[in-house]
C-alpha cells in the first residue's frame, strides 16, 4: 500500500491493499468470506480461522485462485486453542496490518426456557474471545503499525447491538447484547491502542446471506426486507467495501467508529 504524505488524492491506490498481512476469524463462509475474498482482490495477503478444519483449509485453497489465503484452524473460543492460533500466525509472519474479528454465534430462545449454556456461549465467542484475541496478537499488530498507516482491528458487531431486534420474533438477548459489547469495547480499544498507533472500528451489518441467517431469511425475508428502508438484503460486495474501506489508506483516520451497513434498517 502506497502511503501519501501530501495532500493530493489518488484514488487509483486509495483503497489498495497490497502487501498487508491480514487475519480474518470464521473466513471459511458468510460474511467472513465476503471480507476475505474483497481483501484478496485488493491485494492482501490473508490468513482464515474456524473451527472445521478440513472446511478451512479448503477454502483457503479454493481463495488462492485470487490471491495469496491460508488456513490456520482454530477454536477461538477456547483458551489453549486461541493461544496456538496466536502462536502458528507469529511463526507465519512477523507482522499483523488487519485483524477482522468477525467470528460469532447467536442463539434464539424463549425468555422463559432461555438456556443459560447458550447463553454464555455467545457471549464467550463474540466478546470474550474477541478481546482475548486482539489482545495477544496486539504485538504482531504493533509491529505493522505506524503514524501514517496504522494497523487496523476490524469487529464484525450488528445492527442488532444498536436497535433491539423485533423482526425474527424469537429473543436474543445474549447476542444483541454481545453485539452491543462489540460496539463499546471498538471505542475502548480504540483509546487504548490509538498510541500504539493500531485503529480500532466495527461494522454492524444488517441481514447478509450466511448460514447464521439462512433460517431466518428462509422462514421471514419478506418481513425483513419491508423492514429494511432499502427493501432488501446486503450483498457480498457491500460487506467487502467496507472491510477493504477500513483496512486501507481511505480508512486510515477511521477510529472508534461503529458503522451500520444495513440499508438504514437500525434507524427505523
Ligand atoms: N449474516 C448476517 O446477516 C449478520 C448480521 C449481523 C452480524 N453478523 C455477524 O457477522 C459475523 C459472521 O456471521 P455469519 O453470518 O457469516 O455467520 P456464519 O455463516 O455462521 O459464519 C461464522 C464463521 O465463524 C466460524 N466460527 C464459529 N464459531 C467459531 C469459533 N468458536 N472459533 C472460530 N471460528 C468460529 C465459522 O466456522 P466453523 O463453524 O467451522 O467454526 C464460520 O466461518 C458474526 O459475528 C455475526 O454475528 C452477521
Amino acid at each position: 500500500m502506497t502511503i501519501h504524505d501530501d495532500n493530493t488524492i489518488n484514488v487509483g491506490t486509495l483503497f489498495d491493499l497490497t502487501g498487508k498481512i491480514a487475519l480474518v476469524t470464521g473466513g471459511s463462509r458468510g460474511i467472513g468470506r465476503m471480507i476475505t475474498e474483497g481483501f484478496l482482490q485488493a491485494g492482501a495477503t490473508v490468513y482464515i480461522s474456524s473451527r472445521k478444519a478440513e472446511v478451512c483449509d479448503q477454502v483457503a485453497a479454493e481463495l488462492s485462485a485470487i490471491g495469496p489465503c491460508h488456513a490456520l484452524p482454530a477454536d477461538i473460543a477456547q483458551d489453549d486453542d486461541r493461544a496456538r492460533l496466536v502462536a502458528a500466525l507469529g511463526e507465519r509472519t512477523d507482522r499483523l496490518d488487519i485483524l477482522v474479528n468477525n467470528a460469532g454465534a447467536a442463539w434464539g430462545a424463549d425468555y422463559a426456557d432461555f438456556p443459560e449454556s447458550g447463553f454464555r456461549k455467545v457471549l464467550e465467542l463474540n466478546v470474550t474471545a474477541l478481546f482475548f484475541l486482539t489482545r495477544d496478537l496486539t504485538g504482531l499488530l504493533a509491529q505493522a503499525a505506524s503514524p501514517d498507516d496504522p494497523a487496523r482491528v476490524i469487529n464484525i458487531g450488528s445492527m442488532d447491538g444498536i436497535k433491539v431486534p423485533t423482526v425474527l420474533r424469537t429473543a436474543t438477548f445474549p447476542y444483541s447484547a454481545s453485539k452491543a459489547a462489540v460496539h463499546h469495547m471498538t471505542k475502548a480499544l480504540a483509546l487504548e491502542l490509538a498510541p500504539r498507533h493500531i485503529t480500532v472500528n466495527a461494522v454492524a451489518p444488517g441481514f447478509f446471506e450466511s448460514k447464521m441467517t439462512q433460517q431466518s431469511l428462509e422462514r421471514f425475508r419478506d418481513d425483513i426486507e419491508r423492514h429494511c428502508p432499502l427493501h432488501r438484503i446486503g450483498r457480498p460486495e457491500e460487506m467487502a467495501g467496507v472491510a477493504i474501506y477500513l483496512a486501507s489508506r481511505a480508512g486510515a483516520y477511521t477510529n472508534g467508529a461503529v458503522i451500520p451497513v444495513d440499508g438504514g434498517t437500525c434507524v427505523t
